[in-house]
């Protein structure tokens, strides 16, 4: 057994992370242990969407705990009740199940699909997944997922993937056999670097999908809660997918994710699909308290206006650094850099106290609170603004 030699030594080293620790958060701003103060731009992945630690899923949370942590997932709670009837009534979906991550939703949406082509389908069970895409770190949601530095990993991989080209029709019409099932696509690839399928593009896979008898299923992982101007991404296509999953946003900052299905696809029996933790009230009760603040129409309006705000800083960002485009829809934003500096440009605005992503290596993504304020993306705009002046004048000397 070998001794810790340093505080970070017990835990698995599973990726690259800045040997700083965080102990508090306050809306739009991080703390670590020595003071220092934090503009925060990632928000957990796009998870706080509300924040870091706001007052009302605190709320929610505290008052729950005293009540009921964990009844069993074989009885009934309320909170798990009345989030599912809320997220019903808020979509165009029918029934509910809760996950813990989104990796677990997707898996479920997977499982449901498969079920589907069973009862239906003469056992089809191929679903159309899209190269870029990202699902999850589960076996089958790596799989489904079509993250090119996935492909070496784990072999073998879970079968029954075929992946078609984003916004690209014809791949996916040539992937569709007797065996298909369904189709799934996040609406914004965001790990992918933000890239959105089209309006467009998601009609015409609703009526191809319907044509051919596929489930269309939406991750909306990312894109849901709000993220990007709609309570769903969905809505701004004008189409009813029949299997969504929910994750990040969905808790405010706590692990909770969901599985909506209509009736039509909500097809598990008994013993096909459950969990220790899922649908906890404590869970759920955080997931109550966020959706009550999201789904009000005030909010959805300010977080939209802010999105244009943001992205319109972005772009006259772009324009003075002669940077590329920027895309991503609501308050799920990416810059292209034109240049794999995402990765020192992240380091650098970690030093001046700014926290940044890089998807990849040529775009910074953006994936602030839904109530981040304007003085915040200003401060965020100036502090990316000198970084990049710093590396513009250090390329000229180079
Ligand atoms: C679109 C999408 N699907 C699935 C996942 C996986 O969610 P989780 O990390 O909660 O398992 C993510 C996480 O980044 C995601 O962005």
């Amino acid at each position: 057994m070998t001794h810790a030699s340093n505080p970070f030594d017990a835990l698995m080293d599973i990726t690259a992370r800045p040997q700083t620790v965080f102990v508090r958060g306050e809306g739009a701003y991080l703390w670590d242990d020595s003071g220092k103060r934090y503009l925060d731009f990632m928000q957990g992945w796009a998870v706080n969407c509300l924040g870091h630690s706001p007052a009302v899923v605190a709320d929610a949370l505290a008052a729950q705990a005293k009540l009921l942590l964990t009844p069993s997932p074989a009885f009934y709670n309320g909170p798990s009740l009345k989030l599912a009837k809320a997220l019903v009534e808020n979509s165009c979906f029918d029934q509910v199940f809760f996950a813990n991550s989104g990796a677990e939703a997707n898996e479920g949406a997977i499982k449901l699909a498969r079920k589907y082509g069973t009862l239906h389908k003469n056992g089809a069970f191929e679903i159309i997944t899209f190269e870029g895409g990202f699902h999850g770190r589960t076996l089958a949601t790596m799989s489904a997922s079509g993250k090119k530095a996935f492909e070496p990993l784990f072999e073998p991989k879970v079968s029954g993937f075929r992946k078609a080209r984003l916004n690209d029709l014809n791949s996916v019409k040539q992937l569709i056999t007797d065996n298909t099932v369904a189709v799934m696509l996040e609406p914004i690839q965001g790990e992918a670097g933000v890239w959105p399928a089209t309006d467009q593009f998601l009609n015409e896979l609703r009526a191809l999908t319907k044509e051919h008898g596929l489930l269309l299923i939406v991750d909306e992982i990312q894109t849901g809660m709000g993220r990007t101007g709609k309570l769903f991404h969905y809505e701004h296509a004008g189409i009813e997918p029949d299997i969504m999953t929910l994750g990040k946003g969905i808790g405010g900052g706590v692990p909770l994710a969901a599985l909506l299905a209509t009736e039509k696809a909500a097809c598990f029996e008994h013993g096909d699909q459950g969990g220790t933790f899922n649908g906890n009230p404590l869970m759920c009760a955080a997931g109550l308290a966020v959706l009550d603040e999201v789904s009000k129409p005030a909010f959805l309006k300010a977080s939209v206006e802010t999105g244009l705000f943001l992205e319109s800083e972005l772009q006259k960002l772009s324009a003075r650094h002669g940077l590329g485009d920027v895309r991503g829809r609501g308050l799920l934003l990416a810059l292209d850099l034109k240049l794999p500096i995402g990765a020192a440009i992240v380091a650098q605005a970690f030093e001046a106290g700014l926290l940044l992503n890089s998807p990849q290596p040529d775009a910074l993504r953006f994936m602030p609170a839904l109530n981040v304020t304007r003085e915040e993306i200003a401060q965020m705009i100036d502090g990316l603004d000198a970084i990049l002046t710093k590396a513009s004048a250090a390329r000229r000397v180079a």
